[in-house]
């Protein structure tokens, strides 16, 4: 082995060792212990304000408020068809999160984690711009938008395959319920404030319905968003001491 070879060997065996030096800043509850459930959900409400904060060396965001600074989404469902897109989003509550729950479903080659938590209030806010059809409705328009929610349930299904050591999430999905729903957006209507004002009646009167219209589409590009930003944790912490 040249010197050169042997220098490449080291510095990657000490990437290596460095890169599995990242611990989740949670305490870690054993498998095999008779509270195991209990205890992973204490772990969890309790770590919970540090992944608040966001933790850098995890590539994990502050997350209240969340930043969202881009977002271009195409909706297809039902009668709705639109091109939306929002910008300087921030999303307020989520350090108020209650954990209620948690099932561990532990596998030779897989883990699945679900998660029942509820939160009191949440307010999204910023900026969109949209166009496409309601039916036959045309819609259009640009500005400012809020949606302020209460009283949410929530199911966090969290799964993948476990391989190395590291748990690789293939699906983060969620399945908010929603108590209350308030919906303001400053122009839907290409300037038509009259049409805005009928459109923003009938949003905040029948959401329940149009929410669930949604709720599959939402869940499918949540689920992608949020396996990214859970798969950005769990390349860079061991699976079996976090889970031992
Ligand atoms: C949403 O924005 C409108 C207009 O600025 C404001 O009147 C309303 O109070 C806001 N709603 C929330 C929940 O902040």
């Amino acid at each position: 082995m040249s010197f050169y070879a042997l220098a490449v060997y080291f510095a990657t065996v000490f990437v290596l060792v460095a890169a599995q030096d990242v611990e989740l800043p949670v305490q870690t509850c054993k498998r095999d212990a008779s509270d195991y459930t209990s205890c992973l959900r204490l772990a969890i409400q309790e770590a919970w304000p540090n992944f608040i904060a966001g933790i850098p060396k995890l590539e994990v965001p502050p997350l209240d408020p969340y930043f969202l600074e881009y977002q271009h989404t195409v909706y297809e469902t039902g009668d709705l068809r639109a091109d939306v897109t929002v910008k300087n989003v921030n999303i307020y509550g989520l350090a108020k999160s209650n954990f209620l729950a948690v099932r561990p479903h532990h596998a030779a080659d897989s883990f699945k984690l679900e998660v029942d938590l509820e939160l009191p209030k949440m307010l999204i806010e910023g900026n969109f711009k949209a166009n496409g059809a309601y039916g036959a409705l045309q819609i259009g328009g640009e500005g400012f938008f809020n949606i302020s929610l209460e009283d949410i349930k929530d199911t966090w299904s969290i799964e993948g395959p476990l391989a190395n050591d590291k748990w690789t999430l293939e699906h983060f999905r969620l399945n908010p319920e929603i108590g209350k729903m308030q919906i303001w957006f400053s122009d839907m209507f290409n300037g038509n404030e009259q049409l805005n004002k009928v459109a923003l009646n009938f949003v905040n009167e029948y959401w329940p319905s149009l929410y669930r219209e949604m709720l599959p589409f939402l869940s499918n590009k949540l689920d992608e968003y949020l396996t990214e930003i859970g798969n950005r944790v769990f390349s860079k912490v061991s699976f079996s001491k976090t889970f031992p």
